[in-house]
């Protein structure tokens, strides 16, 4: 609900500042536009006024008459401006229409004027007329002045109307403006709004249903994101409770083992050969713990990401083949021929140390599930600029459905049986993280009761051709 009112808050802060920001915009925009109309009016309306007043004084410059002077004054009783036409003294000598104070005021206000004629009023606000003068000159003498004056009136008017415009026009844009904002803001913020109630969904465990998974857009690859985190987060949660419950069921074994044999080994009435029978399942069982407990250890590392490999350049035919010497009596102790097969001397980029950790593991593995008088063989070959590795063994197999699970953590095909070798379960899924920190891979196959391969490839490093090694 918290988190509603957060999203609730956000299309909120979206509206506004959208509305905000258009609102701006379109102010800036309406003032520009409107005073641009009513200054292109007011020029408009005030050269004309002047360039009425020069084309009569243009006329009367040539006849300076009465008849001339009456005809213009006719003229402009007829017109919506008024002509006064004034000798050099500013005394008047015709006027179109009647004369106010207020023009008697601005006919006789000082001022200097140009030849050419000009605006004296032009404060069409606050006063009744705007008014021009152009100056008759008759051979450079001044025998005259043409007054041109318009009722301002009709421009106020004009802006009184267009103000009127104006202000319906942004009324109505700011109504519109702020509905489009919020329908938008809705729109916008809904699906975050729903995508909200459905990780509140999988946080109270109901699932990733209520997640618009079909959207195809950027909202649509969120809740897919969001349903693959919910999964993985799903599924790590199960692995881990599982995880845990196996490392309980792991140690609660041994350390039964070692309460009830201990028991048995300080009874006053066990004899001295069942003694030591019972101390020799003692130490078995604390090498078992001490090799689990060291096991968990790597896969903690593994899982801290500080399981770091140091990568040297090494001749792995020589290194494998030291491994096979190793353990070459073990396998004969048990009647298992084991074979090397290499045709060529390869040098990779490894962990000198890991790659054997997982080779011993592999060939381990083989060891104790194959019978004896059976054979296990390590091959090493080239493909392209890879070097394969296979462990193959004649041995019990791996069922088809197990397979895939044998790189899990914990994970024994047959848990009683992997259990008097010892095994944990957990050799595989570090020899995976082994190689898959060398940039490699490791592969299982096998057929139930004819063998298992396992088949590791890496990068090939520098310096192949070296053919030292005779196997
Ligand atoms: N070559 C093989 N033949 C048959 N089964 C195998 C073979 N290799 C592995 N497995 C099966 O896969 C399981 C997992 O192997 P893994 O090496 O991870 O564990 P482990 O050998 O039981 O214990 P650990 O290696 O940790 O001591 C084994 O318990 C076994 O059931
Ligand atoms: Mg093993």
């Amino acid at each position: 609900m918290k988190g509603l009112i957060f999203i609730d808050k956000i299309s909120v802060k979206l509206g506004t500042l959208f509305l905000i920001t258009i609102l701006l915009i379109e102010t800036i925009l309406f003032v520009f536009l409107y005073y641009g109309l009513l200054s292109n009016r007011i020029e408009d309306e005030t050269n004309s006024l002047l360039a009425r007043g020069n084309s009569h004084r243009d006329v009367l410059a040539k006849h300076f008459e009465d008849v001339t002077l009456d005809h213009v004054a006719l003229m402009e009783s007829e017109a919506e401006t008024i002509v006064v036409i004034t000798d050099e003294y500013n005394d008047i000598l015709v006027h179109s229409d009647s004369i106010s104070d207020v023009m008697m005021q601005t006919i006789n206000s000082d001022r200097t004027h140009t030849e050419k004629g000009q605006l004296i009023e032009n404060r069409w606000r606050n006063k009744p007329y705007m008014a021009s003068v152009s100056p008759i000159y008759i051979d450079d003498q001044l025998k005259g002045y043409v007054y041109m004056f318009l009722d301002t009136k009709s421009i106020r008017n004009v802006s009184d109307r267009l103000t009127f415009q104006f202000l319906i026009i942004g009324g109505l844009s700011i109504i519109l403006t702020a509905i489009t904002v919020f329908f938008l803001s809705k729109f916008i913020t809904n699906p975050l709004i729903r995508m909200k109630k459905a990780t509140e969904h999988i946080n109270t465990g109901l699932g990733t249903e209520s997640l618009d998974v079909q959207r195809k857009d950027e909202l649509g690859d969120l809740a897919r994101s969001i349903a693959s985190l919910s999964n993985d987060l799903q599924h790590l949660k199960k692995e881990r409770t599982e995880f845990l419950a196996s490392i309980a069921h792991e140690l609660r074994t041994p350390l039964t083992y070692l309460k009830g044999y201990a028991d048995f080994a300080n009874r006053s009435t066990t004899d001295e050969s069942k003694r030591k029978q019972y101390l020799k399942i003692i130490k078995e069982e604390s090498e078992r713990l001490s090799k689990l407990v060291t096991a968990l250890f790597d896969l903690a590392k593994i899982d801290q990401h500080s399981f770091s490999i140091q990568k040297k350049h090494v001749n792995i035919v020589i290194l494998i083949n030291e491994i096979i010497e190793k353990v070459r009596p073990t396998f004969e102790e048990k009647g298992v021929k084991l074979d090397l097969e290499c045709k060529d001397t390869f040098y990779l980029s490894v962990d000198e140390e890991r790659i054997k950790q997982v080779i011993i593991n592999l060939l381990d593995n083989s060891l104790h599930y194959t019978d004896r008088g059976k054979l296990v063989q390590v091959k090493i070959k080239e493909d392209g600029h890879d070097v394969i590795i296979s462990v193959m063994d004649e041995g019990e197999g791996i069922p088809a459905e197990q397979l895939r699970y044998i790189w899990d953590r914990l994970f024994r095909v047959d848990k009683s049986r992997s259990r008097k070798h010892g095994g944990t379960g957990i050799g595989l899924s570090i020899a995976k993280e082994i190689i898959e920190k060398h940039g490699g891979t490791i592969e299982a196959s096998s057929v139930l009761g004819k063998g298992t391969i396992m088949k590791i490839r890496l990068k090939k490093g520098e310096d192949n051709c070296e053919k030292d090694i005779d196997c």
